[in-house]
């Protein structure tokens, strides 16, 4: 069995939720507040260790009391934390959230996150059967050693362009695997989607983006499900019909079940269904690590 490697960023998520977001200018009382933990790239490693695959996350951690309070979490998580520096005179990666009406706000301060380097992730060896995966709450120069060194070594490589940032075609060129929602594929395709609902055009679109028809492109829509496109042939997967509380971190959980189960070996179809379902059991609880399911609530969806 191959191994994940996520390198990405890791936050504490200080999650508010109140009836309605706020206007510009506006206050409004809110009902709760949570310290979650959360930070794209420890979402995706946490999703992966639960189900199943050896996950290995590179990363940076402030010296400060978020920092300690994550590192035992990701520890209990199961997820391999010796390629995580505690970083001194720099605050942990920090995402102030609002969740109102199930749709989030989130404001990002990447703190120690951005000083996430080239020598950070090219210490990892990695073999033939691992998967590298990344995000873009980290320098993308530092993805970019990243996926050189994973290429080099016959791993597959997944890059989730989120949040939405432009990008160059010295990164995409590395990528086998891009994972992606509507307002990144907007942004990389350079097309308006606002106003769609339609397959069509998101099959237009993600053809249009400048990574060539050799990348499989999985384009995550929510509730409506999953668009992918392998060897340019497109296909849907349709969403499953549950009660969402709080979508924070579906998208990871996309991405880090899809990284476990082509470490396991599976087929990409196989791993795509896995994934869309793993992500539909994610938008049912709050918060967004913890509430990456384990295998066997993946399994039981699967049988439903
Ligand atoms: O993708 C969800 C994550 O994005 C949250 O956990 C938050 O930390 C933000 O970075
Ligand atoms: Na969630």
């Amino acid at each position: 069995m191959g191994r994940v490697f996520v390198a990405g960023s890791i936050n504490m998520d200080v999650v508010t939720t109140a009836d309605r977001h706020p206007k510009i200018g506006e206050t409004v009382a809110g009902q709760a507040v949570h310290y979650f933990p959360g930070g794209k790239g420890a979402n995706q490693a946490v999703a992966a260790a639960k189900l199943g695959a050896p996950s290995t996350l590179i990363g940076r951690l402030g010296a400060d009391a978020f920092g300690q309070q994550l590192r035992q979490f990701l520890t209990a998580q199961g997820v391999d934390l010796a390629l995580v520096k505690d970083t001194a005179d720099v605050h942990t990666g920090t995402a102030v959230i609002t969740i109102a009406d199930t749709d989030n706000t989130i404001v990002v301060v990447p703190g120690a996150n951005a000083l996430v380097s080239a020598g950070d992730v090219t210490a990892p060896v990695l073999a033939k059967g691992d998967v590298a995966v990344s995000q873009f709450e980290i320098p993308q120069a530092t993805i970019v050693a990243f996926f050189k060194r994973a290429r080099a070594a016959g791993a597959t490589t997944i890059l989730n362009p989120a949040p939405a940032t432009v990008c160059g075609h010295e990164l995409l060129d590395l990528v086998d695997i891009l994972v992606l929602n509507e307002t990144e594929l907007g942004l990389l395709a350079q097309t308006e989607l606002h106003d769609t609902d339609d397959p069509v055009r998101f099959t237009e679109a993600a053809r249009r983006l400048p990574t060539g028809l050799d990348k499989t492109i999985c384009v995550t829509l929510g509730k409506r499900g999953v668009l992918a496109l392998v060897g340019g042939e497109p296909s849907l997967i349709a969403g499953r019909t549950v009660k969402a509380v709080d979508t924070t971190g579906a998208g990871d959980c996309f991405v880090g079940a899809l990284a476990a189960q082509l470490a396991n070996g599976k087929a990409i179809r196989d791993a795509l269904e896995y994934a869309n379902a793993a992500a539909s059991i994610c938008v049912q609880r709050m918060g967004a690590a913890p509430s990456m399911p384990t295998a066997a609530e993946v399994a039981a969806v699967l049988r439903s």
